[in-house]
């Protein structure tokens, strides 16, 4: 686990409005009140073992967003055939007038999954006296960074970074009291990592978040042809295979395992009955992997499953929304219909 001076460890249930300590280490940039919750190695230990104990064997999406693999999906994001990041960026471009009054003035944005901002900063030059900017993400030197280049640019937005694994219990800084309304950015169709069930639960903690007359601005990528969806989840360049072989390497490194990443290979399969790209790492041989004195055993022909990206209708997302107590208000899409931003509020 990346160690750092700027931690502030703010326990889930603690209060994060006092748990926060400036950022000691903003040689280059603005002071910021970074929120540290990030995961123990602890859980990371535990969650891989465990997953790679159940059949059939998975590891945590979220384990593939480290240091480097958060710079492998910056590149991801820049492929030909990774049509989702360009698209939905295009569509913020031609409708980011819309989105701000949507949004309205003196907002809290909270971003999910922040990254790199990139999409945020197209939303954040429309925006009208920001009350707030709270950027949320589990690589928490990406996030300070992005966090800090945010900051210099907009030196008139107080940005509030929270290194933290969302999918658990965590605490966020309280709005400031001069805030309109919450609302919550979860761009790049990150939704479509999440099962249904989790899609439900996280959809409903953001109604929770942005409560009443807050809304949610979300990246849905659509449903479309295999011939296009596969070949922006197995480039050809291979990028995103090095993406997902970068997770058995983590393990590797970080709990002293003896993946050999030769002896896998990386698939991304359309699943049409639960609407799904599958991404797998398949075992090319019978063999045995130690991880933190634990054996796991593999056949030949055996799958790891590391990630999933669910693609939504228009129907089926409004359907999973209004479940969670959002009422879709706005859709926006591309001219192909490929990918869609939409404007949910939470229903009272
Ligand atoms: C970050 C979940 C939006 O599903 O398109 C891309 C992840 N993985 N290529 C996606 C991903 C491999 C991405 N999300």
């Amino acid at each position: 686990m990346p160690s750092s001076n700027a931690s502030a460890d703010a326990s889930a249930d603690a209060s994060a409005s006092s748990a926060g300590t400036a950022d000691a280490d903003a040689s280059n940039g603005p002071l910021l009140p970074l929120i540290d919750q990030y995961p123990d190695t602890n859980s990371f230990r535990e969650e891989v073992v465990a997953g790679l104990q159940r059949t059939p064997k998975s590891i945590p999406s979220k384990y593939l967003y480290d240091e480097r693999g958060s710079k492998l999906f910056d590149d991801i994001c820049k492929l030909e055939e990774y049509y989702l990041t360009r698209t939905e960026m295009q569509i913020m471009r031609d409708h980011v007038e819309e989105m701000a009054a949507a949004v309205g003035s003196g907002a809290r944005l909270v971003e999910y999954g922040s990254g790199s901002s990139w999409k945020t900063r197209i939303l954040l030059d429309a925006l009208t006296d920001v009350a707030t900017y709270v950027p949320i993400d589990i690589s928490r030197d990406h996030l300070l960074e992005a966090s800090r280049d945010l900051a210099t640019d907009h030196p008139s937005i107080p940005v509030q970074p929270v290194c933290a694994d969302y999918t658990t219990d965590f605490a966020l800084p309280d709005p400031p009291p001069s805030a309109a309304r919450t609302v919550v950015y979860y761009p790049g169709s990150t939704i479509g990592n999440f099962r249904p069930e989790q899609a439900h639960q996280f959809l409903a903690h953001v109604a929770q978040i942005a409560g009443p007359g807050g809304g949610l601005i979300i990246g849905v990528d659509l449903r479309k042809s295999p011939d296009v969806l596969v070949p922006a989840y197995d480039d050809s360049e291979g990028i995103t295979a090095e993406f997902n072989y970068n997770v058995l390497d983590r393990i590797n490194r970080e709990i002293g395992a003896t993946f050999d990443l030769d002896r896998f290979d990386y698939t991304a399969e359309w699943d049409p009955d639960r609407s799904c790209i599958d991404m797998q790492l398949v075992s090319r041989d019978d063999q045995q992997v130690q991880v933190d004195g634990v054996e796991v055993s593999f056949e030949a022909g055996e799958a790891i499953h590391t990630e999933y990206s669910f693609k939504y209708t228009l129907d089926a997302f409004a359907q999973l929304a209004g479940r969670a107590g959002l009422e879709v208000d706005t859709v926006w899409t591309d001219a192909d219909d490929r990918f869609s931003i939409q404007y949910c509020t939470v229903r009272s």
